[in-house]
């Protein structure tokens, strides 16, 4: 039986992403609300999740499509009302879906009363302290206080009319919070304990690595960063966290926390993950990991070894709303993904059915694996990247901030099509403003037109979810490789179940088996063709 009544949930579930923004219009204004979202939770149920993370629904200028929180206790009005988030929470948790949402800590919006009051305040000021305030360097300040660089591309500081500057790893909309400052952990403590009250099951903690910075903000170089690195990963930074577990554990039903912390040492990422401290983390090593058996393998055994001395479960993510959908990347020559390089990438050659074959056998492969598992709205439909956006449509930062050079992220952000009827493929009602942004024609991958196709994503998902919530071997719990050629990626798990994925080239034969359970697409004379998965019951 599957785990969802467990305590400990979080070590199995498989987490369904809704970035609110393009999951279902319900008041026709083009942009996805919680409404379109209650309609929708029949939807979700039935494809078998166990937990759905909300991008951030709060109110936010949308600098940063959310990511720039300016009241971290309610609602956006573009989404909804805090009412309606209730209702949201309670009738997820009547068709037992838990509820995890995004928590922002490294910085707010430039909206926020705080933000506000430290412009109003001026240079000195308690309310100024509340963020990275500082005099430039030059004659007349008119230099940045110093070189670092934003994520977001340019310079991390801007200027206010008073003269001093202040922080953002990101956008100038998005103001780094001074963890130093007492208030700022008092504020998000009782953050945490405001949604926990409302029956959230958790969070996923944004930037999670980025907090606290050197207080000095010396310069450095960051083609050779110092250790430690001026704002990533600070020692310090654990005491947060290991108070927000305490919080999290002060509930009758623990509250989890997930971490997006995006680090490539592996070791010192597991120490996010010790027993009091975080309880679960993205796998980003295996979100940018290539389609590539020895690659796969090293990542699962990598990713193995470091979760379990600090006793946490493995996850499993192959996109979310920052990457290039799992379609797309599979299809090009090179499948991996690195931010660094999404530019050079873009509108390279992809084999659309080669990427949806691969996405297919991957979702097999993600699904069977040891821990907890995320879909990203969208994967479950085989959606692609949408490289080919008007240019006047994005909106990402990144985007505009590197002067049209960097293409962002919206490719990945367009809204879901549902059906034939209404506007935009039914992501809104009929009449409705168009889509926030465009969708190609989609008609084939409407969930209408998936659902009524045996051999779609969707049902494909649907079978294989329905698989793992009854089976008692998968979500977390051990694996063992079996002994394959090299480009065949097969283990087994508890209770006589195996999974194989064939990476060659060629059809390969299944390994021993009672029964085939479900497989990515078609067995040929009883083989496993090229860029395919089969779930076995082997006893
Ligand atoms: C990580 C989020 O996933 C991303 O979408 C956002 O832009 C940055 N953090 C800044 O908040």
């Amino acid at each position: 039986m599957f785990h969802n009544d467990t305590r400990d949930w979080w070590h199995h579930a498989a987490i369904y992403q809704v970035y609110p923004r393009s999951f279902a219009d319900a008041n026709g204004d083009g942009v996805g609300d919680l409404a379109g979202i209650r309609a929708k939770l029949g939807y979700l149920h039935q494809l078998g999740i166990n937990a759905i993370w909300f991008s951030p629904w709060y109110p936010s200028p949308m600098a940063d499509a959310g990511y720039d929180v300016a009241d971290y206790r309610d609602i956006d009005p573009s989404f909804g009302t805090l009412e309606e988030a209730e209702l949201l929470i309670a009738e997820a948790h009547e068709r037992d879906i838990r509820i995890i949402i995004d928590i922002v800590p490294n910085h707010c919006s430039d909206a926020h009363a705080w933000f506000q009051r430290a412009l109003a305040e001026g240079p000195g000021s308690p309310a100024r302290d509340l963020f990275w305030f500082r005099a430039g360097r030059g004659e007349h300040g008119e230099l940045p206080p110093n070189d670092w660089n934003s994520i977001f591309n340019g310079p991390a500081w801007t200027r206010v009319p008073d003269g001093e500057w202040y922080l953002h790893l990101f956008a100038p909309e998005q103001p780094d919070l001074n963890w130093e400052n007492p208030l700022v952990r008092a504020e998000f403590e009782d953050i945490l304990r405001f949604w926990f009250d409302r029956g959230i099951d958790g969070i996923r903690i944004d930037s999670a690595a980025l907090c606290v910075k050197d207080p000095t903000l010396a310069d450095f170089d960051p083609s050779a960063p110092p250790t430690p690195h001026p704002f990533e990963d600070r020692d310090a930074i654990h005491d947060i966290y290991r108070s927000w577990r305490v919080i999290a554990d002060s509930y009758d039903a623990p509250r989890a926390l997930i971490g997006e912390v995006l680090l490539a040492d592996i070791d010192r990422f597991a120490l996010y993950l010790r027993p009091d401290e975080m309880h679960a983390a993205f796998n980003f090593h295996f979100l940018g990991c290539p389609w590539d058996a020895k690659s796969l393998r090293h990542c699962v055994d990598a990713t193995l070894a470091s979760h379990a001395p600090v006793g946490a479960p493995s996850s499993w993510v192959l996109a979310n709303h920052d990457v290039t959908r799992t379609v797309t990347r599979y299809g090009r020559t090179d499948t991996g993904f690195e931010h660094a390089l999404r530019q050079a990438r873009h509108l390279m050659p992809t084999d659309a059915a080669l990427g949806l074959r691969r996405a297919r056998a991957a979702a097999l492969l993600t699904l069977a694996l040891p821990g907890s598992v995320y879909v990203y709205q969208g994967e479950e439909l085989g959606l692609p990247d949408v490289e080919r956006l008007p240019d006047d449509t994005r909106q990402d930062p990144i985007y505009h901030r590197s002067g049209g050079t960097d293409p962002g992220r919206d490719g990945c952000r367009v809204p879901l099509p549902w059906s034939s009827s209404g506007t935009s493929h039914g992501f809104s009602p009929s009449g409705a403003a168009p889509a926030w942004l465009p969708q190609p024609d989609w008609a084939h991958l409407t969930v209408e037109a998936q659902q009524a196709d045996p051999g779609s994503m969707l049902r494909l998902y649907q079978a294989a979810l329905a698989i793992r919530g009854n089976e008692s071997g998968l979500g977390d719990g051990p694996m063992t490789w079996l002994d394959t050629p090299e480009a065949v990626v097969a283990f087994t798990r508890p209770g006589g179940f195996t999974c194989v994925v064939n990476l060659s080239t060629e059809p390969v034969d299944l390994p021993p088996h009672t029964e085939v359970l479900l497989t990515s697409i078609d067995l040929t004379d009883g083989r496993l063709p090229a860029d395919a998965s089969a779930w076995l019951r082997t006893a």
